[in-house]
């Protein structure tokens, strides 16, 4: 192997595009193809991002024997596909969330990693943000005692993204505003407090707002324009609460679009602390000091370089020089509890995980 990862990239669309800036920061890494079933958006990025190689179909992408390893980067369904095709053709796996559609399908993956011996990555970059590791440390150090209750709110008014497009349509995404991104805010609570035993969930999903597309007032679009006359059949809320065994509980609000404010965060509370992970705040750790009551709000370098320190880890892991942040395991745990909460949803009642 070269004294760089040799990366090719498949699907170059918003993330694809985010994947190859970040590569470009990474001292160990080194694009050198791109693989999108678009021809004309993959002529303009691999001129944008000087790749020489460019494929139009990944089989051929993962034949070229001067690729190391893949970023899987295309719409949800075709996350195992591609996934277990690259992994049986020798490369690691850089993939991104959510996992696939299915617990099932995850485990999947992991055979295929397993059969392989390569790497397998999980996209889960909230993890890499500046408040994410201070909160894990504060956490490791026992400040917030034993952690009873975690509460996951991610608010939109309307943001809706791409609607009518792949985002929204079930068979290509797999799900609405809870598998897109309800799933980096579930992984970052279990990884936070390390609870990794979700056992039942209590929830229910709702499509409001999503269709009809025409009707759909909103002020800025992520992966727009909307498309009048493609389909919305996702969820666009999801409440619910999960239970981790006897010990903890987890409340989550997620709304692609609802008549409510804007609102990002998560909040863990333990016995001798809680503290509160907001993308508009500091993090606070509500605590006691010499018996009194105690808010210490907790200063750190924000310096946000997610995108290239978890793309930095997967290319040490390929290299035999770290364990990948994110992985198959812990994606699939994730999937089972997105499946669970459908599956509450569908049935109106509280399910095992
Ligand atoms: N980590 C994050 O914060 C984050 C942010 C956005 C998206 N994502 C994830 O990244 C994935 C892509 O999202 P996006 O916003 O970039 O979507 P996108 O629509 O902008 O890009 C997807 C690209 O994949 C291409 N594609 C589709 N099928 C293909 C195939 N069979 N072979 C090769 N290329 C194919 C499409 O032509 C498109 O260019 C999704 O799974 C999404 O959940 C992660």
């Amino acid at each position: 192997m070269s004294d760089k990862v040799r990366i090719g990239i498949i699907g170059v669309g918003t993330i694809g595009s985010v994947h190859a800036n970040n590569y470009a920061k990474v001292e160990n890494a080194e694009v050198v193809a791109l693989c999108d079933i678009l021809p004309d958006r993959l002529a303009e990025k691999a001129k944008t991002h000087e790749v020489a190689k460019t494929y139009a179909d990944y089989n051929d992408l993962l034949a070229d024997p001067e690729i190391d390893a893949v970023s899987v980067c295309v719409p949800n369904n075709m996350h195992a596909p591609i996934a277990i095709a690259a992994l049986n053709a020798g490369k690691h796996v850089m993939l991104e969330k959510p996992m696939t559609l299915s617990a099932e399908l995850g485990k999947q993956i992991i055979a295929a990693r397993d059969a392989a011996g390569k790497q397998l990555q999980m996209g889960m970059v909230w993890r890499q943000k500046p408040s994410a590791r201070l909160i894990k440390e504060v956490i490791e150090n026992g400040r917030l005692g034993e952690i009873y209750q975690i509460r996951v709110k991610l608010i939109r008014r309307r943001g809706i993204p791409g609607l009518g497009g792949w985002f929204t349509t079930k068979a290509q995404s797999g799900g609405g505003g809870l598998i897109d991104i309800a799933v980096h805010f579930l992984d970052l609570v279990m990884w936070l407090s390390d609870k990794w035993n979700p056992t039942k969930v209590s929830a229910k999903t709702y499509s409001k707002f999503g269709s009809p597309i025409k009707d759909y007032h909103y002020v800025s679009m992520w992966a727009g324009p909307p498309k009048a006359d493609g389909v919305f059949d996702v969820d666009d809320y999801a409440a619910g609460m999960v239970r981790f065994g006897a010990e903890t509980t987890l409340s989550f609000e997620v709304a692609w679009a609802c008549n409510a404010k804007d609102e990002c965060y998560v909040e863990l509370l333990g016995d001798k602390g809680g503290i509160k992970m907001d993308l508009e705040a500091d993090p606070v750790l509500c605590t006691e000091f010499d018996n009194r009551i105690a808010d210490i709000t907790l200063q750190y370098d924000k310096k946000d370089e997610g995108f290239a320190d978890e793309l930095r880890k997967f290319c040490n892991a390929v290299q035999g020089k770290g364990e990948v942040p994110a992985t198959g395991e812990q994606g699939v745990v994730a999937m089972k509890l997105l499946d669970a909460i459908y599956k509450s949803s569908e049935l109106n009642c509280e399910v095992d995980v």
